[in-house]
């Protein structure tokens, strides 16, 4: 059972790195350092850093509470913390050759994350190849996430543990230098596979990484102290060789409303094109923000468009305004299907996604589904063959459905083949010729 999969591990207050199951610092304590027994609480640092997020968005009653602190009431069903390994910074140097500019993974707004090898037993490089592959993240020296994700992310990730969380394996903490350490994911981001590949991500795997991630997100939902993700978005979403999706970054990650309570509120922070209106709104989080971000993703899924695409023409840059009549419509649905996956698709496939999809983006944070209810949608969607282009060839195989046109060619007689000429994707691609 997926329960078993994951695990929530004790959190004190006023915890330190080191009591969360860190073996002991081989590295050097310098004056400037900070101290390690009071990380999570340094008050200079966070002053330092607190503000710095540049995914922070202004909304028009912005509200700033003491529940913005970093994250000090994790759910205490327990199971023992994994040991999270203390690296010192001329390890990782090593590790990642340098920090070669050939190594960079990618960029985001914590700094570049580097690929890199280490001994399997420990903190000690390993030669390129060889080993355990990695993930160093480090922190730029004015990063703009800065020092309060960087804990955020150490503290959540360091005890929750799941098939679908990314696993971190430790941190450098020496100076100045923040760094983190994470398991290599051979495929990088879903925002790669879908916006940035010539070669389109088949249907099947679109499927199995929706699913992958759902059940990600329900695992923080679950329980009595549920965690709130709050930056749900493709590039968060990291791919294993098979695909298998697993959640990253928890530097916005929140504990969830506990009790009789049903919000936290909190300064909005995430990502445009993701966030639920309401949380912008009003700064009040629920779980059900999370439900609304997932929706966002499944529509990029489906449609192969980003969320927001400044490069599109007005009535389309926001993805989910632009879709919403379409998701509405059973008989318009398949006119929002990604047109580079031609008829490669679960006919009743799209019909499930798209109606989960308009679900999770209600208006009503209310009516939206669980996430362990958008798992079980999602779940038997992986078993589906219906594909839009047996259909096709079934008909074009019916006699008298045959149509030659003058050319010789077959006509299309298909409605979901009608459906996608028609498709407004299509008709944007003809405006911009
Ligand atoms: N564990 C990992 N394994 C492989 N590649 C990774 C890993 N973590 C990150 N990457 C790569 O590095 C890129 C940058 O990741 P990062 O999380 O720093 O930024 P981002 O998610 O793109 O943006 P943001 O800062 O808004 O979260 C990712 O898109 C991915 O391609
Ligand atoms: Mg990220």
């Amino acid at each position: 059972m997926e329960r078993k999969c994951g695990c929530w591990a004790v959190l004190r207050r006023s915890v330190s790195l080191k009591g969360a199951g860190c073996k002991p610092s081989t590295a050097s304590n310098s004056a400037n350092s900070i101290p390690r027994t009071s990380l999570v609480y340094d008050a200079a640092a966070e002053i330092r850093y607190l503000n710095a997020s540049n995914r922070e968005m202004c909304a028009p009653n912005e509200v700033q509470t003491s529940s913005d602190n970093p994250p000090d009431a994790l759910p205490l069903e327990t199971k023992a913390p994994r040991q999270l390994l203390e690296f010192s910074f001329q390890e990782l140097k090593s590790a990642t050759g340098n920090f070669r500019p050939d190594s960079i993974l990618g960029e985001g707004g914590f700094g570049y994350v580097f690929k890199g090898w280490i001994e399997e037993n420990g903190t000690a490089p390993a030669k390129p190849g060889s080993g355990i592959t990695v993930a160093v993240k480090s922190l730029k020296p004015d990063g703009l996430q800065g020092h309060r994700e960087w804990v955020a992310e150490v503290d959540f990730l360091g005890q929750l543990h799941h098939p679908n969380l990314v696993k971190l394996i430790g941190f450098c903490l020496e100076d100045d230098q923040r760094l983190l350490v994470y398991e290599f994911m051979t495929r990088g981001s879903l925002e790669n596979h879908l916006f940035r590949r010539t070669i389109p991500l088949p249907w099947s795997n679109r499927i199995k990484i929706a699913l992958g991630a759902a059940k990600g997100l329900a695992f923080l939902h679950r329980g009595p102290k549920p965690v709130i993700y709050r930056d749900f978005k493709t590039s968060n979403i990291l791919l294993d060789s098979e695909y298998n999706a697993k959640l990253s970054d928890f530097g916005l990650a929140k504990a969830g409303p506990q009790g009789d309570k049903t919000h936290v509120s909190t300064r909005v922070v995430g990502t445009y094109g993701y966030a639920a209106p309401e949380y912008v709104m009003t700064g009040h989080l629920t779980s059900k923000s999370d439900v609304f971000s997932f929706g966002v993703v499944l529509l990029e899924i489906l449609t192969g468009r980003r969320s927001m695409d400044k490069k599109r023409p007005s009535g389309e840059q926001n993805l989910v305004a632009w879709a919403r009549p379409y998701l509405a419509d059973k008989r318009k649905v398949y006119q929002l299907v990604d047109p580079r996956l031609e008829l490669n698709y679960s006919l009743k496939g799209v019909q499930k996604v798209s109606q989960l999809s308009y679900n999770c983006l209600s208006r009503d944070p209310k009516s939206r589904p669980s996430m362990d209810e958008v798992v079980k949608v999602l779940s038997p969607l992986q078993d589906l063959n219906d594909l839009a282009i047996l259909s096709h060839h079934a008909r074009l195989s019916q006699p008298g459905r045959r149509k030659k046109k003058p050319d010789g060619s077959h006509q299309v007689s298909l409605n979901q083949s009608r459906s996608i000429r028609d498709s407004p994707v299509n008709a944007s691609r003809q405006r911009c010729k």
